[in-house]
């Protein structure tokens, strides 16, 4: 057990309201368009993580919402950023192949200048996550292995590749989690993973806080870290008392109505690394 705090650092982000979301269409296991979604309710929700954010100090950057694209609320799908350079996304299926250009157009009016136009699918920081010494790369469901190495070469970091098993847990980010970028320091739930990949794992991070299946369903792994508190789903009640012993603060989120599109934290929150 941890005695102190571990030190915050500022971050930007890059975040989208749900002005359009809507659940139409059905691309993971969690979309039934049967279910009614309650967009105030999914707009309050959302407006807390994004003040959440500010009061803890970070940039939110936003994104204007189109029309048609329910899924634009889950910005970290839209791109990787890393040192400035933009490795942009291309999406799996075809009802979120629009949200490339809107994200591509925001960089470039941004000021971006280093912009990957990407050759294979790869849905952002859904399926990269950046650890100091690595970017953690999923596969399986979205992402496309032939989008690990051209990260790899774009980025330079060298790249691991996880291979997902479990359709609830299509996307890396859905899976793990990056507590500390600066320590290496993650969480995750092994069941998500393959053998050979839980196996890799375990050999680079030994210490990596674990998470249950239930706090896993929970949207638990979706969490956005920087460096001290972690913003999560609050249903995730077994993370809080591992996450404080480690020196973090934990503070609860509620996005009810954004995990019925399959995300919740991490999902609605794309990373802008300077
Ligand atoms: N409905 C969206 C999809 O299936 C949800 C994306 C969630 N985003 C994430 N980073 N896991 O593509």
């Amino acid at each position: 057990m941890r005695s102190s705090l571990r030190d915050a650092s500022p971050r930007r982000f890059l975040m989208c309201p749900p002005t359009h979301f809507e659940v139409t269409y059905s691309i993971n296991p969690w979309m039934d368009p049967a279910k009614p979604v309650d967009l105030p309710l999914a707009l309050t929700q959302w407006e807390d993580l994004r003040d959440r954010y500010r009061s803890l100090g970070h940039t939110v950057e936003l994104l204007t919402p189109r029309p048609g694209l329910p899924d634009m609320v889950y910005a970290a799908n839209g791109a990787t950023v890393i040192d400035g350079r933009v490795l942009l996304a291309r999406f799996a299926h075809p009802e979120r192949t629009a949200e490339e250009a809107v994200h591509r157009d925001w960089f470039r009016s941004a000021g971006y200048t280093e912009l990957h136009e990407p050759a294979h699918i790869n849905e952002g920081e859904g399926d990269f996550a950046v650890t100091r010494s690595y970017l953690l790369a999923g596969r399986g469901f979205r992402s496309s292995p032939l989008a690990h190495g051209e990260a790899q070469e774009f980025f330079g970091r060298p790249v691991i590749g996880l291979d997902l098993v479990d359709p609830r847990f299509y996307h890396l980010d859905t899976a793990l989690s990056v507590l500390d970028d600066d320590g290496d320091d993650v969480m995750y739930y092994p069941g998500a993973f393959s053998p050979g990949s839980r196996a890799a794992l375990a050999r680079l991070f030994p210490d990596a806080l674990i998470a249950d299946e239930a706090d896993a369903r929970a949207f638990g792994l979706n969490a956005v870290s920087d460096g001290r508190h972690v913003l999560l789903p609050q249903a995730a009640v077994g993370l809080f008392d591992k996450l404080r012993d480690r020196g973090y603060e934990p503070i609860g989120m509620d996005l009810g109505e954004l995990l019925k599109g399959g995300g919740s934290v991490k999902c609605c929150t794309q990373e802008l690394r300077a």
